[in-house]
């Protein structure tokens, strides 16, 4: 067990920061957001969701803001789909990665996504095959891995069950979703014990919210077992519409604070990303969840 030299931060503040905020966001201001992160040296960017607007209004100008991107930079611009239309929507755009997402938890994925989890697989399915062959990179998503606000426990296997399952489909990388940041470290250990033994720590990211304040312990829990790939939200924002009682991400100036701490690489610049989260909350007129983003702000 060592920590890794270096870490793949994946922002995912532009999509499930902005996705559950309440003020209307222009499609303007998240472009600015997304190239003040750049601009911090963040790589790996979730900048929309092609879902329905009639579930979530949030994001129905996806197509807008990849529009205003350049696809062809080396940053990694990802997108959230849910199903066959998302993801042509996405294609139409030009998008070379998407998000697919699927829970532990019958009870969410059938708020999320009035499916079943037997049904959001399939519909991931559908994705799959002409994602391969348009050469488009596709990242899972595994929701309610540390409980859920509806059905409460989840057991550590069935999360070891439907990441298999993602992974073995062709996603390249799947991201446990502690959607409600109820985990706390043991228990994050555990869950994670059981998923590696199926798949390899490269192919595991970690999306810890931190309704409870654990997501920086879990997550330092969990960089043990050499997982090198963590989702995170400038200034704490995020949250899913769907999973009563969650609130932000952990916050990307926080993990890269500890990171940078721990001698370990992100490839981001902290100032300038204090930068990004000090925008969008100023923009927004909401507080700034991020303890490292408010001492430097
Ligand atoms: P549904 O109502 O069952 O879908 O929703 P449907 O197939 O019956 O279609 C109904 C209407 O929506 C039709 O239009 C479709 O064309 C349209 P109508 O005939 O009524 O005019 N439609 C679409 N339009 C645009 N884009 C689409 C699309 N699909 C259907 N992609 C559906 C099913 C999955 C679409 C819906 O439940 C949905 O959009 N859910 C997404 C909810 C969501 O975005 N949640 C937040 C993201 S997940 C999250 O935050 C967790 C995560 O961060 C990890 C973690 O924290 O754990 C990733
Ligand atoms: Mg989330």
């Amino acid at each position: 067990m060592a920590y890794p030299k270096s870490i793949r931060i994946v922002d995912v503040s532009p999509r499930d920061g902005l996705q559950n905020i309440k003020q209307a966001v222009s499609t303007e201001t998240k472009v600015a957001l997304i190239n003040k992160l750049e601009l911090a040296g963040v790589k790996d960017i979730e900048v929309a969701s092609f879902v329905s607007p009639k579930w979530v209004p949030q994001m129905a100008d996806a197509a807008y803001v990849l529009s205003a991107l350049d696809l062809n930079t080396s940053t990694n611009y990802a997108v959230l789909t849910p199903n066959a239309k998302g993801f042509e929507r996405a294609l139409a755009c030009g998008v070379k990665e998407v998000a697919v997402f699927s829970a532990a938890s019958e009870s969410f994925t059938k708020k999320n996504t009035n499916c079943t989890i037997d049904e959001s697989l399939k519909r991931i399915e559908d994705i799959m095959r002409p994602a391969l062959d348009n050469d488009i990179r596709v990242r899972g998503y595994v929701s309610c891995v540390l409980g859920c606000p509806y059905d409460g426990y989840i057991s550590t296997e069935k999360v070891s069950y439907v990441t298999k399952t993602l992974i073995d489909m062709g996603c390249y990388e799947v991201s446990l979703g502690d959607t409600i940041g109820i985990g706390t470290p043991l228990k994050a250990k555990l869950m994670l014990e059981e998923v590696l033994k199926n798949v390899s720590a490269q192919q595991i990211g970690l999306h810890f919210h931190d309704t409870r304040g654990q997501a920086l312990a879990n997550l330092l829990a969990c960089l043990e077992y050499g997982i090198a790939s963590i989702d995170a939200s400038v200034a704490g924002l995020g949250g899913c519409p769907y999973a009563k009682g969650a609130s932000g991400n952990v916050s990307t100036e926080d993990v890269v604070y500890m990171l940078h701490g721990m001698g370990i690489e992100t490839g981001i610049n902290l100032e300038k990303l204090a930068v990004a989260g000090q925008y969008i909350t100023s923009q927004i007129g909401i507080s700034n969840n991020s303890r490292v983003g408010n001492v430097l702000g």
